[in-house]
């Protein structure tokens, strides 16, 4: 399956994931603001989407920047703060325009990682936000568990969003290196009309394999924590696999 990630990131992914709100953000960096000094940072968010995490860090006085792919999710960041047009870019998370040693922190957020088709291209990114961090730089890197994947994945689930009717299908595949969900999206009022159908793959990283991936590239793992509460990483029970990695 080639290249999803251009085409599912639009409108309809912000009415979907509508949970995964500014709140669960500032929770966030309410969280790393206790580990870490967030005093005149400048930051860079590998997959800022529509900005939730910006805004988040931005309130606590971070100075932010944005890379994505997705034009819909920076024109709605852009379009509810005008002032961030000129910290946001539109690229690949496999090659960022931005500048070696300019970053204090690099942050990747809510499974923004595993979408390609060969490991290689993988470290790219994790290669990438080494070379724009400042030596002694944070990586923050938020994927989910993929024990928890396993243990939670619900096969099919149909739910009403707004005016959509949106049903998921999930499933697991090579063996449990991947989780691929097919979303199909109704009108609530006529569903029999098909708006929109599309398919997610995404490649799923032991702890033990992200941190040697973190490793070989050049960091070292600080701390796994295994929600956006700040608890401790515990494989069998834990939702999200967030390493905060420092570069050597
Ligand atoms: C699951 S969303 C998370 C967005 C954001 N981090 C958040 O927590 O709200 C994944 C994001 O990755 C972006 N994305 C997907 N593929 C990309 C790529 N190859 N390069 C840069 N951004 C990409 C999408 O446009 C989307 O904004």
């Amino acid at each position: 399956m080639s290249d999803w990630f251009r085409d599912a990131f639009d409108e309809f992914y912000l009415t979907l994931y509508s949970h995964r709100n500014q709140e669960e953000a500032a929770r966030f960096v309410k969280v790393l603001g206790k580990l870490i000094s967030l005093d005149n940072l400048h930051l860079l968010d590998v997959c800022c989407g529509e900005g939730r995490f910006l805004r988040a860090f931005g309130e606590a006085g971070v100075v932010g920047f944005g890379l994505d792919l997705s034009e819909a999710l920076l024109r709605r960041l852009v379009a509810a703060h005008p002032a961030s047009a000129g910290r946001v870019v539109r690229g690949d998370m496999r090659e960022f325009s931005f500048r070696s040693r300019s970053f204090d922190v690099c942050i990747n957020m809510f499974t923004s990682f595993g979408y390609f088709q060969t490991l290689e291209e993988e470290l790219r990114v994790i290669r990438e936000a080494h070379r724009v961090l400042r030596p002694g730089g944070l990586f923050v890197i938020d994927h989910a568990n993929p024990v928890w994947v396993k243990e939670n994945l619900e096969p099919r689930s149909v739910r009403e969003v707004g005016d959509f009717l949106v049903e998921e299908k999930r499933r697991i595949l090579d063996g449990g290196k991947a989780v691929e969900k097919t979303v199909v999206i109704r009108s609530a009022e006529a569903p029999s009309a098909v708006l929109r159908e599309y398919r997610e793959r995404v490649s799923l990283f032991p702890r033990y394999e992200l941190e040697k991936m973190l490793e070989q590239a050049g960091y070292t793992v600080f701390r796994l924590l295994g929600t956006y509460d700040g608890d401790s990483f515990d494989e069998p029970t834990s939702c999200r696999l967030i390493a905060l990695a420092r570069t050597v």
